[in-house]
Order: structure tokens, then sequence, then C-alpha cells
């Protein structure tokens, strides 16, 4: 709906296609959009059908970051209060996977809104960048950190430090992107990615996502056996022996997600 700042359009796939839609601050991401965001995920989190989502910002933009103006008086006192940490947690902690269409700038917040994502399909056109910095700020939702542990410690410190904004190339060649396509096409391969993971064992898809993510953060041994528990924990599921047997049978598995 034209009047919404968020959009959703649950396809009958299992993909969720969630879209930001403030075309007059560039998708800024205000107090407002960040709260609805957060109830979003977290009713997409818990749907039986969804099994796949699709976060854009439409063909223009991405989002150009924090809404500055929700900054102009603001104290320490007040950013403590408003518990941003929380809007982001809903993402997060959403279990199943995530493709971000980025066309256009993702800048500051929108960046790492990004970055929330499993995987980020650029545009062409889209450019990225942390520039907190310029505005006497740093980044506050994860940009020094995912950033880091997405692109290494040089990039990262040449972007959070200088705050350039740099090109959908440059960020697939740092490995900040998964790929990158026409800026006509981006959405309609996100949506093509997801609805291929839709396809799959929910059960499955989630445990990867899971242990990929949480395994980033421990050391190599705990890593690969969380790794191992779950692989181990698949094999009592009807969709792993449905992917089995239809292997051999020679058909289609048709996963339920049990
Ligand atoms: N917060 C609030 N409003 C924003 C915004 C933001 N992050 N980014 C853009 N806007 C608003 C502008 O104030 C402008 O409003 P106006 O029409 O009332 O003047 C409108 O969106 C269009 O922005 P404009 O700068 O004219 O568009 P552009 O296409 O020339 O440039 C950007 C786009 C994204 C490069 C530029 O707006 C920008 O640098 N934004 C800030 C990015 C940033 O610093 N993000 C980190 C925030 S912590």
């Amino acid at each position: 709906m034209e009047n919404e700042i968020l959009n959703l359009d649950i396809q009958s796939n299992g993909v969720a296609i969630v879209e930001l839609h403030r075309p007059d601050t560039r998708n800024a991401l205000n107090l407002e959009l960040r709260q609805q965001l957060a109830a979003m995920f977290e009713q997409l989190a818990a749907s039986d059908t969804v099994r796949a989502i699709v976060i854009t910002g439409g063909e223009k933009v991405f989002a150009a970051g924090a809404d500055i103006r929700d900054f102009t008086t603001a104290k320490t006192v007040d950013m403590y209060l408003r518990h941003t940490e929380q809007y982001w947690r809903a993402i997060i902690d959403c279990p199943k996977p995530i493709v971000a269409a980025v066309n256009g700038y993702a800048l500051g917040g929108g960046c790492e809104l990004a970055m929330h994502a499993d995987i980020i399909i650029a545009g062409k056109s889209a450019q990225f960048g942390q520039p907190e910095v310029k505005l006497g700020l740093m980044p506050g939702a994860g940009g020094t950190q995912r950033l880091l542990r997405a692109v290494g410690k040089f990039k990262a410190m040449q972007i959070v430090l200088t705050g350039k904004i740099f090109s959908a190339e440059e960020a697939d060649k740092m490995g900040l992107v998964s790929e990158v396509v026409e800026d006509d096409q981006t959405l309609a391969k996100a949506v093509e990615i997801a609805t291929q993971i839709a396809q799959l064992s929910p059960i499955a898809v989630e445990q990867i996502k899971e242990v990929t993510t949480l395994g980033a953060n421990m050391p190599l041994d705990g890593a690969l056996a969380l790794e191992r528990k779950a692989f181990q924990i698949l094999f009592d599921t009807q969709d792993q022996k449905e992917g089995v047997n239809a292997f051999f049978e020679k058909r289609s598995p048709q996963y339920q997600g049990k």
C-alpha cells in the first residue's frame, strides 16, 4: 500500500518479500520503521508457511541509514533508552534465510541492514558505505563488527574510518555481496534464490543458517562439534529420509518440514 512505510508480500511458494517504503527520506530507518521491521520479522519467523525472506528497498534505494533527523537533539540517555538493539535482534534471531536485494544506496544503517541478511544480491549501480564518521558519529548497529568479519580489517577500517562510498563491484571484490546483477534483475534474482531455498527442507536450511552464523563467532573445534551435532540431529527428520529416498527414486523430494 502506497502510504505504508513497510510492505509485505507473502507468495504462495513460501517466499516473503519485505519492502522498505519511505521514498522521501531514501528509506531512512526511523524508529517507527525499525519497530515495524522488527515486528514483521517476528511474525515471519513464527509463520508456518514462510520459508525464506527477501528484503528490499525497491528499485531506487535500499536505505540511506538511520534517520538523521532522529539525531539532531538526542543525548546519550535518549539513545540508550531507545534500545534499538532489540529491533535489530528480531532480524538477527530470525531462523529463516534472509536475502537482501540491494539497489541504489545502502549506507550506514542501510549497509548494516544488508549485513543482517544471509545472502546479498546487489544491482550494478548499488552503492555501499558506512558514512557515519562524516557526521561525527560511528556505526552503531554492527557496522564496525559485521564489516570487519565480512571483509577483513584493512578493507573495513578504510570504509569506517573514511566513510567512503563504494560500488557494488568493489563490494563484490571484497566479499561483501554474494552476487552482482543488472539493476532491473536485483529483486528477481533475490526472489529466485529465496524460491530455491524455500523448496528445500526448512529444518535443514535453518540448521545450516544457525550453525554457520553461530560458528563464525566460535573457536573452530566448538564450531565443528556444533556442526556435527546439527548434522546428526537431521537424521531424525522425515525430510532427511525423503531427500535420500527421492534421490534413489529419481524424483523431486517433497519436503514437509518435519
Ligand atoms: N535520514 C534522514 N533523511 C535523509 C537521509 C537520512 N539518513 N538520507 C536522505 N534523507 C533525505 C534528505 O534529507 C532529503 O530530504 P529533503 O528532500 O527533505 O531535503 C531526501 O532524503 C533526499 O535526499 P538527497 O540527499 O537530496 O538525495 P540524493 O539522492 O542526492 O542523495 C544520499 C542520497 C543517500 C547519498 C544522501 O541523502 C545522503 O548522504 N544521506 C545520508 C547518508 C548517511 O549519512 N547515512 C548514515 C546516517 S547515520
